[in-house]
């Protein structure tokens, strides 16, 4: 049974009062809602929204464009280290900086999908982005939102989420999502794809998805966007009834 909490009890103003800055770990799979979720659940405390994705999403981008192999080790960290990657919110959403350039676009591209693995399983290139997320969450009051945010980013996050959706509904959610883009693309390859994904992801010995030992799981196969943010909203409650009132 969710709870559902009016816009009025769960004011910034209530938020701003305490002193209390929580950092909100959401981790999970590709397709389990947590990006939209996160970003809504930002909004809605106040808080800053960090999508970690988009850091490996641009430094893949990068080294596409430079011509290197993502399977070249050394020189992919070099790059890491002399990237500049930032995540701005305007009014029109959040942008993604690559030294400068807007590539919000560009790092959702299906080449650049199909080529984040090798990059995102180097544990150099791991230990240089942690580090990154970690100076921007660390004042609090953040939603960040990745594969090992609850584990490795910030094991010690007030509120740790762990997302998950059937691989079934998980395909169909960016089979619709595609269609929307006007791009046509067959269930099945689609389907397999996300579970290679998850395969990738969970099987790397850096930073693999799973679940922190204190998250809390949330099965989103049946919910509502809007149900999943109360849902995180009643946990922050349970857990700091002084913060969300
Ligand atoms: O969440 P996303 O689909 O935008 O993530 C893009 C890729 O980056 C995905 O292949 C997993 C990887 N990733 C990661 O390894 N660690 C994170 N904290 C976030 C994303």
């Amino acid at each position: 049974m969710i709870h559902r909490m009016t816009e009025d009890q769960l004011s910034h103003a209530q938020l701003k009062q305490s002193d209390r800055r929580p950092i909100i770990a959401i981790d999970g799979p590709a397709g389990s809602g947590k990006s939209t979720t996160a970003r809504m659940l930002a909004k809605r405390l106040g808080f800053t929204y960090l999508d970690t994705g988009a850091f490996y999403r641009a430094l893949t981008l990068k080294i596409l464009e430079a011509g290197i192999s993502p399977e070249d080790e050394a020189v992919v960290v070099q790059q890491a280290e002399s990237t500049t990657i930032s995540i701005k919110t305007l009014p029109e959403g959040d942008r993604v900086f690559l030294d400068g350039r807007d590539v919000t676009a560009q790092i959702r591209a299906p080449h650049v999908t199909n080529a984040i693995a090798p990059i995102s399983s180097n544990p150099r290139v791991r230990a240089i982005m942690v580090n990154r997320q970690r100076e921007i969450g660390r004042s609090g009051a953040v939603v960040m939102e990745g594969r090992d945010i609850g584990t490795v980013v910030f094991p010690n996050a007030d509120l740790k989420i762990f997302m998950s959706a059937s691989i079934d509904e998980r395909a169909k959610r960016r089979h619709l999502e595609l269609q929307k883009q006007g791009v046509e693309r067959d269930f099945a390859p689609l389907r397999a794809e996300i579970a290679e994904r998850d395969e990738k992801d969970t099987k790397r010995s850096a930073g693999p998805l799973r679940p922190a030992d204190d998250a809390v799981m949330l099965d989103t196969t049946d919910m509502s966007i809007e149900q999943q943010v109360d849902f995180i909203v009643c946990a922050l409650q349970k857990k700091f009834p002084m913060v969300v009132r």
